[in-house]
């Protein structure tokens, strides 16, 4: 009956979009969401030393069926592309109505003109209709390589982030401020705090814990905010520990700083990725330290750590299949199921952009090559309910049932070492690696 009512769901979902499998491009800077079961990724970004490629269309990932990683299909929605190129932004499903996504703030370029274009700075996608719509938001500002969570309220917090003033790398800014969108009322504001707030920092994580308590990771902080030139960039930026930890009491309104004491050493990083666990672990992967300079770079170590917040004092730990993780930065990772899915970004190990899916099971912390889907719901659904069950089974694989905060992962990607010129639109730090 279920799996009946599921079939009938899929054809007609395959008779209303038309999809085939398609061949993916590796990028950076891209955005991943998980949505109706399946991994949906659009945007991203791809340099080379003669040309910089942006990508508009989007294509998922079917998460009801089993997949090898070295046999796995790309589908590609025909009729679903972006409105605009952008990298490094922030996607977000709404906790409030699951066929909605909204892209707020990265770096943007118009596709018609492929000049810069920041006229729309928040968009919405309905998944029913594939339709991108730009919304219009008051007091709304251009920020880059950011991360923002949405609460069960429908409250997305955005947290600082860059703004390349003029969009090129001549100067910018770095924020510390804390904004709100209230999705239900599409109104957008700051909040107005006075304590306790975090230096200027782009290209971290964050990840909302059941408790409403926002967990900000690694990153690149710029204590002055505004710079003028290059020069000046390089020699104020800083990688925060990632043993001091910075919390926003999304209760309370309140920054908090958490000194981590024991557990095991992490080094910082930025452009990493980030997953929470339904039990209250933190899984982050990969990133990168730009030094400044072409080609001054150092791996992070571990590759791989979990961070486990149930303790009054966090603590970080770093699984034995840390070593056999992959070193990505500028990629994306979902949780689905048993399954940490981490697509795209660099591979330091090749030393190319990946195009490779990492599957990474969490129930045991080993990396495997083969996706078996979550078990199928067991609730009874009528033929014209069918939409509730993949509802739920989307709840169930994320491990929200019960309401708990979604979170959301998007991507903060990137920098290309093989820069041979300054450009404009370049990314924060790709600044620290211009001449
Ligand atoms: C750079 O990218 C363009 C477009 O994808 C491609 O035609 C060109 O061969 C690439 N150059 C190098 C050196 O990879
Ligand atoms: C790859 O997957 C398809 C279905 O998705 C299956 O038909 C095919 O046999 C698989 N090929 C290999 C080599 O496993
Ligand atoms: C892109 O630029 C063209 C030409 O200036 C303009 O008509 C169009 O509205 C722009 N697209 C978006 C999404 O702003
Ligand atoms: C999304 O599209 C569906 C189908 O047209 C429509 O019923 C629904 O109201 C749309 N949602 C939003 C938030 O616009
Ligand atoms: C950067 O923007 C400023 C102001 O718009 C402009 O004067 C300058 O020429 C731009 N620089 C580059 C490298 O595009
Ligand atoms: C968002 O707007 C809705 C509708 O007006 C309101 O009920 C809700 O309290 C608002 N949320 C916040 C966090 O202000
Ligand atoms: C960069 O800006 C700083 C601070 O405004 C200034 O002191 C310095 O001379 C500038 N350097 C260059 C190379 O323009
Ligand atoms: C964390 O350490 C800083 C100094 O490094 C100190 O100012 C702050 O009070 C400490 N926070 C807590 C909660 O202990
Ligand atoms: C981890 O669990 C998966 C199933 O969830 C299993 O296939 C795999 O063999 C397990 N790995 C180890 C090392 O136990
Ligand atoms: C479908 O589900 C909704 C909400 O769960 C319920 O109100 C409605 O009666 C159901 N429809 C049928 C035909 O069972």
């Amino acid at each position: 009956m279920v799996s009946c009512s599921l079939i009938i769901f899929y054809i007609i979902t395959l008779l209303i979009n038309p999809i085939l499998c398609y061949d993916t491009e590796g990028r950076i800077g891209h955005n991943s969401v998980i949505i109706h079961n399946r991994l949906l990724v659009f945007g991203g970004w791809k340099e080379n030393e003669t040309i910089d490629t942006y990508y508009s269309e989007m294509f998922y990932l079917d998460l009801t069926n089993p997949f090898d990683i070295k046999n796995k299909s790309w589908y590609l929605i025909e009729e679903g592309n972006l409105p605009v190129y952008t990298y490094l932004s922030a996607a977000i499903v709404s906790t409030l109505d699951d066929d909605i996504i909204y892209l707020i703030g990265g770096y943007r370029r118009n596709i018609t003109t492929n000049k810069n274009d920041y006229s729309n700075l928040v968009y919405m996608y309905n998944y029913s209709t594939t339709r991108w719509t730009p919304l219009k938001v008051d007091n709304v500002t251009p920020r880059q390589e950011i991360m923002g969570v949405i609460n069960n309220e429908g409250t997305i917090y955005i947290f600082g982030g860059s703004n390349a003033a003029d969009y090129n790398v001549t100067a910018g800014t770095l924020y510390n401020d804390m904004q709100i969108f209230n999705v239900s009322t599409m109104f957008w504001s700051k909040l107005n705090i006075i304590y306790n707030f975090p230096s200027p920092r782009c290209a971290y994580t964050a990840n909302i814990l059941k408790n409403g308590i926002i967990v900000y990771l690694g990153g690149i902080e710029f204590d002055k905010g505004t710079f003028t030139n290059i020069s000046e960039f390089i020699s104020g930026y800083n990688y925060p520990s990632m043993k001091t930890i910075r919390l926003f009491d999304t209760l309370k309104s309140e920054w908090a700083q958490m000194n981590v004491t024991g557990g095991d050493d992490i080094s910082p990083r930025a452009y990493h990725s980030s997953v929470l666990t339904t039990d209250g672990y933190i899984i982050i992967l990969g990133g990168i330290i730009v030094l400044g300079g072409i080609e001054k770079y150092t791996t992070v170590s571990p590759k791989l750590a979990i961070l486990d917040t149930n303790k009054d004092i966090y603590e970080w730990t770093i699984p034995a299949s840390s070593n056999s993780s992959p070193i990505l930065y500028g990629h994306t990772a979902n949780l689905y199921g048993n399954y940490m899915i981490c697509v795209f970004g660099y591979d330091m190990d090749n030393s190319d952009l990946n195009s490779q899916i990492y599957l990474f099971d969490i129930s045991n912390y080993t990396w495997v090559t083969t996706y078996t889907p979550p078990p199928p719901i067991t609730t009874e659904p009528t033929e014209t309910n069918v939409t509730n069950v993949t509802t739920k089974s989307l709840r169930i694989g994320l491990g929200v049932a019960g309401g708990v905060v979604l979170i959301i992962l998007v991507s903060i990607g990137v920098i290309v070492f093989k820069r041979y010129r300054t450009k404009p639109h370049t990314p924060i730090l790709e600044i620290s690696g211009t001449k």
